[in-house]
């Protein structure tokens, strides 16, 4: 079985085909970083119309890439929540439509589902069942995975995601849209020792995540010290250092808690904060001592794509599961 996956949730553009017995075999992601970046964060109208422009183009390519005619297409998976509604509109409508002109059947596959599968696409797959880390810009959530549909959330953020929490650091600390890589290349820089950020939740029982302590504490941090610095800018990389310091530990100490309570051995890691090096190579080390194993995507699959569309999509599809015509988007949808 061969599938189309279209991802529009937010600022990505990500079409790719999957098949079944190939894997893989074609992606192509296109970013709105540059429209986005002069207004400082994403302007949904602007996504929407974006999405409008590239998807269909993109979906020319992986065809042609792959030398795939849609006849030889059978099923289409489609981003359907959660993310931002007129996004999400954009890639459901296409790929209904498409299913339907085609006679092919359609799967609304849920974004977070996507992440959380992206790393089976990978060599070596991690065996179910599994917990799941699932890091991104709008969820941070730890999911105990028996097997693909069966999840069972272990723990969530209260209020803000990782993601967003590395994003609205990065503002505060005049870095560029999206700000958790930028952060991350300032923090190289940073030096561990002159700032302690608190790691939130991590002294009670439990695996609920707040990370929105640690914008206001980086912000207070900020405006105390830079006044009396003599190197703004080291102050500045020694603050993103502690805050991603925090927020690694932080995840650290959580994922190990959830493989006990869970009573698993393996730890995946997916959403876009998965891509941070110092995270992996923590969350690696720390997992390793205790005798288990860490699987990840390749860095361009934790964030937004349409493989891992395609490849949730293909799972849901093989099952039998399909959409009727009147598809309908969800901008929230819990797992
Ligand atoms: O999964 P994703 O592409 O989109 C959502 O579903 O939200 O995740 C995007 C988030 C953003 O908040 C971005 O700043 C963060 O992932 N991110 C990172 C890194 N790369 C992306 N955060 C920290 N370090 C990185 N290297
Ligand atoms: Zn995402």
């Amino acid at each position: 079985m061969r599938v189309l996956g279209i991802e529009t949730s937010c600022d990505e553009t990500g079409v790719a085909i999957y098949d079944g017995d190939l894997g893989l075999i074609a992606h192509a992601v296109y970013s709105q970083i540059e429209i986005h970046a002069q207004y400082g964060g994403v302007v949904p109208e602007l996504a929407s119309r974006d999405h409008v422009r590239k998807t269909l183009p993109l979906i020319h390519q992986v065809l042609e890439e792959s030398e795939t005619t849609p006849s030889s297409i059978d099923g289409v998976a489609y981003t359907a929540g959660p993310g931002l509604i007129g996004a999400l509109l954009v890639g459901s409508a296409l790929g209904r439509s498409l299913a339907w002109a085609w006679g092919r059947p359609a799967i609304g596959v849920h974004h977070m589902e996507g992440h959380l599968l992206a790393p089976l696409i990978e060599t070596p797959a991690p065996e179910f069942p599994f917990v799941a880390l699932l890091v991104s810009g709008g969820h941070t959530q730890l999911v105990d995975v028996a097997g693909i549909g069966d999840y069972r959330v272990l723990g969530e953020s209260l209020d803000d995601a990782a993601g967003e929490a590395f994003d609205k650091t990065a503002k505060i600390l005049d870095l560029p849209y999206p700000g958790g890589p930028e952060l991350a290349k300032l923090a190289e820089h940073g030096d561990p020792a002159r700032f302690r950020f608190p790691r939130p939740m991590t002294d009670r029982p439990g695996l609920e995540f707040s990370f929105s302590g640690l914008k206001t504490f980086a912000l207070n941090c900020l405006r105390t010290e830079l006044p009396k610095a003599e190197d703004p800018e080291q102050t500045r990389a020694d603050i993103a250092r502690a805050f991603e310091d925090a927020v690694v530990d932080t995840l650290v100490i959580k994922c190990r808690r959830a493989l006990k309570t869970a009573g698993r051995r393996r730890l995946v890691l997916a959403g876009g904060v998965s891509a941070n090096r110092r995270l992996r190579e923590r969350m690696n080390a720390a997992i390793a001592a205790e005798g288990g194993e860490t699987y990840y995507p390749r860095p361009n699959f934790c964030t937004d794509n349409g493989a891992m569309i395609a490849y949730a999509g293909w799972h849901r599809l093989q099952a039998g599961q399909h959409e009727p015509l009147s598809f309908r988007p969800k901008a929230r949808w819990p797992m």
